[in-house]
């Protein structure tokens, strides 16, 4: 039978938020974190009631199951992001310490003095911060491609900052203020033709649109497991091979080491891919948990993701155009994800969020950690509603009625 998209209760019912005590909410900020589907919260809670067990620690038979399903875990995670060899997936705390891997470790060895890091001014301070850093570190310059008015880093946009002198280009797949997708297979190809490395934040990217690592011809992708309705705790550092191979551990510690030379760092030899980058007991819960989740996004499909989100998302911009005119909607434009930026004229998001709250409206006010994105827009913070394939059009009407309330913030505070 074909999936009705416009049904409002096709996922719900996986959902237990909304038969727990706080389900009278309207959660509308999944790309701060998503909601988890009972089959997610079912694997972890199996795990830690029935086989807690360490991984590759033991000879034991227990470990060996548990050893298997998290290496099950990792294959699964491998294919759904369009990777073959397993090996080249590291599991890490959440996208935000893959691209601080990233740029620590590898950006130790491919940068120098003299060199460019070309990032943009739509990134997450994850996507920023820790490049800012290395330039700084190495003496490098760091240089933003100018974006369009969604936010998006256009081929010829990143061409005219390219040079010989670029070693590394960090750019999202979506941004998580504007919600708009870039073109990365084009970026990619555009960084390599200058001998750049790709760097892409998936975060937002990856919860609306296939990564496809290796048909996009990926360098390094990071995301977080919970943004894709997995456990909080748990991401991936995707990298090619070669680049792992030659990246050097950010960590040292148990698991990643085959022989320990206690008199000479030289003669210490480090596992092979995966381990070799991923020191200490693993979050194993959170991995399998996110295996879970995988499994259920796989099952829905990204084709259903992306109509049901794109449904919802217009019906909220339609709404808020038809019925609230002194709000001023920064991305209405995108057909990307479920992200709606928006600002109430004359009301501090903060102010319009405790309006909204009020009415039990959960959605994120400030600069949303992409203080850059803002600067873009021109204003100081925003307030933003993400949606994702849970809502519902009842729900949006709640938030219009909100939307309207917090129109009359000032009357209300000067009457
Ligand atoms: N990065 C998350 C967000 O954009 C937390 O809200």
């Amino acid at each position: 039978m074909p999936i009705d998209i416009y049904d409002d209760n096709l996922f719900r019912k996986d959902f237990p938020f909304f038969e727990s005590e706080n389900g009278e909410y309207v959660y509308f900020n999944s790309a701060a974190t998503a909601l988890k589907p009972r089959c997610v919260i079912d694997a972890v809670c199996d795990y830690y009631s029935n086989y807690s067990a360490n991984v590759d620690r033991g000879v034991d038979s227990l470990g060996y199951k548990v050893t298997k399903m998290y290496n099950a875990a990792r294959e699964k995670t491998a294919d759904f992001i369009g990777a073959h060899d397993s090996d080249t997936v590291i599991f890490t705390k959440g996208a935000t310490a893959a691209l601080n891997m990233v740029a620590h470790s590898f950006g130790e060895i491919a940068v120098k003095s003299g060199d460019e890091i070309v990032t943009s001014m739509a990134e997450h301070h994850s996507n920023f911060l820790p490049w800012q850093q290395l330039a700084a570190k190495k003496g490098a310059k760091l240089i933003f491609a100018p974006t369009d008015t969604l936010g998006r880093v256009t081929v010829q946009a990143l061409e005219s900052v390219m040079s010989e002198k670029t070693k590394i280009v960090a750019l999202n797949h979506i941004s998580n203020v504007y919600g708009a997708k870039n073109d990365i297979k084009a970026l990619a190809a555009t960084a390599h033709k200058y001998g750049a490395y790709f760097v892409c934040d998936g975060a937002q990217g990856i919860t609306h649109e296939p990564a496809e690592v290796e048909k996009n011809d990926i360098d390094f992708y990071a995301f977080s497991g919970h943004k894709i309705m997995g456990p909080t705790g748990i991401g991936v550092l995707y990298g090619k091979r070669e680049l792992l191979e030659q990246m050097p551990p950010a960590e040292f510690g148990g698991e990643m080491v085959y022989i320990v030379d206690y008199e000479s760092a030289d003669g210490t030899q480090f596992k092979d891919l995966p381990e070799r980058h991923e020191a200490g007991t693993p979050p194993i819960g959170q991995v399998i948990g996110m295996g879970a989740a995988i499994d259920y996004i796989s099952s829905i499909g990204y084709d259903t993701i992306q109509r049901r989100v794109a449904f919802l998302k217009d019906y909220m911009i339609n709404e808020l155009e038809k019925k609230c005119p002194n709000i001023e909607i920064y991305n209405k434009e995108q057909n990307d994800s479920g992200i709606v930026t928006f600002n109430v004229k004359g009301v501090h998001s903060h102010d319009a969020a405790s309006v909204f709250d009020n009415d039990k409206i959960i959605i994120r006010a400030g600069h949303h950690c992409s203080q850059t994105s803002h600067a873009l827009m021109c204003v100081p913070t925003s307030l933003r509603a993400s949606l994702y394939i849970y809502n519902t059009k009842p729900e949006i009407d709640r938030f219009v009625d909100a939307a309207k309330k917090a129109e009359g913030f000032l009357d209300v505070l000067f009457s």
